[in-house]
This record gives C-alpha cells, sequence and structure tokens, in this order.
C-alpha cells in the first residue's frame, strides 16, 4: 500500500491525532502514515495539571516517547482555550498574576519538551462563532482583557523563540468567522507581536462545498503567515437527526470527493501549508461517535473500522 507520508513528502507533514490508547491500537497505520503527531487530550492544561502545584506528565511523556521512536514530529496542542482548563488557575486572580501562571505552565512545559515539539497552538478557539461579539466570551478574555491574545503570543514566544507559534481555529472557512479570525491575525500581525501561522481545523462534512475551501485558503495564504490544517475529519451527518448504523454507499463516495478535492487544494498551496494533520487514525476510534450526538456512530477518516484504507485514501494518493 503506498504510503501518505511518502506519497506527500514533497508536499507537507502527514500529521495523526492520537492518545495513549490509539498508539497502541493502530500503532501500525501511524507508523507507516503520518511523520507528525498531535495530543488528542495529554497535552491539555487540565490533563497535565489538575490541581495548583500539581503536574502530571507520564501520558503526555509516553506520547512524546512514541513520537521520537518513530521519527514523527510533534504538534504542541494547546495553551491558552477555555475548555480543558482547570478552573484554579482563574480563581482568585488578576490580569498580573494570570499571566505569571501561563507563564510558569508554558515554561515547565518547554523546558520538558522543548527537543520534541517544534509548533505550539498558542490560543485555541479564541473567536466567538455564535453572536455578534468579536471574541469568545471566556475566563481568559474576562480577566486579561480585550487584547489578550497579544500578551499571550509575546509571553509564548519570549519563552519559546525557536518554536512556531499558532492560532487555531474552527469553521474557519465559513462566515463570519473567517473574517473574524483575519482580521484578528493581522490585528496582531500589525502590532507586531509574534504569530508564525494560522491552524486550520478542517472539521467539515459530505457536503461541503469544496469553492469555499479554495477561497479560505486563498485568504489566509496572503496573511503571509504558516498554515497548518490541524484536526481534519470529514463527518458522513449534517445534521443532528441522521443515524446510520453502517455508512451509506453513497455518502462515503461524497466524502471521498470532499477529501480529494480538499487535498488538491492543499497541494496547490504548498508554498504555504506546512502541515496537514488527520483528527484520528481510522474510523473505529474518532471523537464524532460522540460529538454532536452522543452514541450516534461516524466514519469521518481515511481507514475504516478495520483499519483498511476507504474511497477516501484512494482519492487523495492518486495524483
Ligand atoms: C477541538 C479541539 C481539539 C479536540 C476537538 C474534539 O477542535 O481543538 O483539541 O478537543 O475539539 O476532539
Amino acid at each position: 500500500m503506498i504510503s501518505l507520508k511518502e506519497k506527500y513528502a514533497d508536499y507537507f507533514k502527514i500529521g495523526v491525532c492520537a492518545n495513549t490508547k490509539t498508539i497502541v491500537s493502530h500503532e501500525d497505520l501511524i507508523k507507516a502514515h503520518f511523520n507528525s503527531l498531535t495530543c488528542e487530550n495529554e497535552m491539555k492544561y487540565i490533563r497535565l495539571s489538575q490541581k495548583q502545584g500539581e503536574y502530571t506528565f507520564s501520558d503526555a511523556d509516553q506520547m512524546v516517547d512514541f513520537a521520537k521512536k518513530n521519527h514523527m514530529l510533534v504538534r504542541g496542542h494547546n495553551f491558552v482555550w477555555h475548555n480543558q482548563t482547570p478552573q484554579y488557575i482563574f480563581e482568585n486572580t488578576d490580569k498580573e498574576s494570570l499571566l505569571n501562571t501561563l507563564r510558569n505552565h508554558i515554561e515547565l512545559i518547554n523546558n520538558r519538551y522543548k527537543d520534541s515539539i517544534y509548533c505550539w497552538d498558542v490560543v485555541n478557539e479564541g473567536i466567538e462563532d455564535k453572536t455578534e461579539e468579536y471574541l469568545r466570551d471566556t475566563p481568559w478574555k474576562r480577566i486579561l482583557g480585550e487584547h489578550y491574545m497579544e500578551d499571550v503570543f509575546r509571553i509564548a514566544k519570549e519563552i519559546m523563540p525557536d518554536k512556531q507559534l499558532f492560532y487555531n481555529d474552527y469553521n474557519e472557512i465559513c462566515e463570519p468567522k473567517i473574517t473574524k479570525i483575519i482580521k484578528a491575525v493581522t490585528e496582531l500581525l500589525n502590532k507586531g507581536v509574534p504569530i508564525d501561522g494560522v491552524g486550520m481545523q478542517f472539521h467539515i462534512h459530505f457536503d461541503t462545498d469544496c469553492e469555499r475551501i479554495e477561497k479560505a485558503l486563498e485568504r489566509y495564504a496572503k496573511l503571509g503567515l504558516r498554515i497548518h490544517i490541524t484536526e481534519m475529519d470529514v463527518s458522513l451527518y449534517k445534521s443532528d437527526e441522521e443515524r446510520f448504523t453502517e455508512p451509506p454507499k453513497k455518502r462515503l463516495e461524497q466524502q471521498a470527493e470532499v477529501y480529494g478535492k480538499a487535498f488538491k487544494i492543499f497541494r496547490d498551496y504548498k508554498d504555504v501549508v506546512d502541515s496537514v494533520t488527520l483528527w484520528g487514525v481510522a474510523d473505529d476510534v474518532n471523537w464524532l461517535d460522540n460529538f454532536p450526538v452522543r452514541n450516534r456512530k461516524n466514519w469521518p477518516l481515511l481507514f475504516d473500522i478495520d483499519h483498511n484504507p476507504k474511497e477516501a485514501f484512494e482519492r487523495i494518493t492518486q495524483f
């Protein structure tokens, strides 16, 4: 079988999201096809530190060891997010002391993994997409103020001058989010804030309009930053009401079409796209089985539940 990472060697890194279980259960596929690794949860704030003054690195260590052993790069994910962040850091604090807490957190992690991690999602999902508001209302924003991204990127770069720093978000190819993200990043750039790239999560579905992908890439590319596709999957559902027990053939075909077209666009933008990461290895284990509807099977990835390549895999390797 063709190896994805070999097929794409002249284009970009092919990444995968995994966890301490899937690096065992899906080891063969990961080794054969991927040269970049993102931890599904193991490097998120709450997984590293549940209580004040307590840090647990064993799971993150396992992931980094696996990556090293298999010559994979590691994308760091993530530092500042409204989810999976321990409440204690926001209690009895003010701007200065929260920035200090964050500084200590980044220093600790960077000291441990600086040889293994080459880039970080510094801010994840900071833009609002449900209301007219510009920034998402989070404890970070409430305590640090409207310009918190600026402070956070500056601190991160001070500690990690040699790492590429990213802003990462979802719905990034849809209005009004795309315009808001571009505005936020442009503002940072105009102020000389050290940001190196934009992470486009790419949680899309089988009926995604690929022209929209093309237009989005065109706009992000103009920022002059690096682009990483960070969390790609292609859901077989378009609404919460649908539910299949087997993947419908027609949808798998449409999914393959979307994967094929999206990867063609990524290849066309290879001068700015450095990395494309799939949010999971194979359809037997994927987060969309429980999101946005709990306990509803989904088949969003390149390999099927038996770890065989799907039509989508064929489409992205035939060029
Ligand atoms: C977001 C986060 C990821 C992950 C997914 C769901 O996209 O950035 O870390 O939690 O949601 O799996």
